[in-house]
């Protein structure tokens, strides 16, 4: 039977960090599927669309890799695409809190989804796409942090104040 798992996010944008997760759970799936929130709770940077092609441009190489969008809830995307997991990164402790109660409410939801933390090289624990889009919107260099490929899109689409 195909292992499918699902890699859901805000993405906005996609980090090293993220591309990191992503490559480590398509080496242990036979298939993965990054899933982009339209939590309308937030206010992404990006619309979903543009997450979605950044994170498509990224992941052009990985073949067990597809990306799709998603508004409600996670677990029913679960269900409808077949997966048997939910693939999430952890950085550190801080973001144990908030992992574990989405894990345990969406066991709780779907009982056989499992969630499977993969922690974060310690290149990339103090990365998140917050911190990304502070240092783009004041035309600092985020090249550390961002895939090569989608580089030149994300440093234009949030500095206000760099040359074209
Ligand atoms: O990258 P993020 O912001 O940590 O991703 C959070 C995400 C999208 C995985 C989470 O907000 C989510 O699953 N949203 C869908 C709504 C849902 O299912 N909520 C109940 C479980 S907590």
């Amino acid at each position: 039977m195909e292992r499918i798992v699902i890699c859901p996010g805000s993405f906005d944008p996609i980090t090293k960090g993220h591309e990191e997760i992503i490559r480590r759970a398509a080496s242990l799936f036979d298939r993965v599927i990054v899933v982009v929130s339209a939590n309308p709770e937030k206010n992404p940077r990006f619309s979903i669309e543009e997450r979605a092609e950044l994170i498509r441009r990224v992941c052009a190489q990985l073949p067990n890799v597809e990306v799709d969008q998603f508004s409600g809830l996670l677990v029913d995307y679960v269900a409808k695409s077949g997966a048997s997991a939910i693939v999430k990164g952890l950085r550190a402790v801080s973001d144990f809190d908030y992992e574990f109660q989405m894990a345990l409410t969406n066991k709780k939801l779907m009982p056989q989804a499992e969630t499977i933390f993969l922690t974060s090289s310690s290149d990339s624990m103090y990365l998140s796409s917050s911190i990304v889009r502070q240092i783009a919107q004041f035309g600092g260099d985020i090249s550390p942090f961002v895939p090569a490929c989608i580089l030149d899109t994300v440093k234009q689409r949030i500095c206000t104040h760099c040359e074209e």
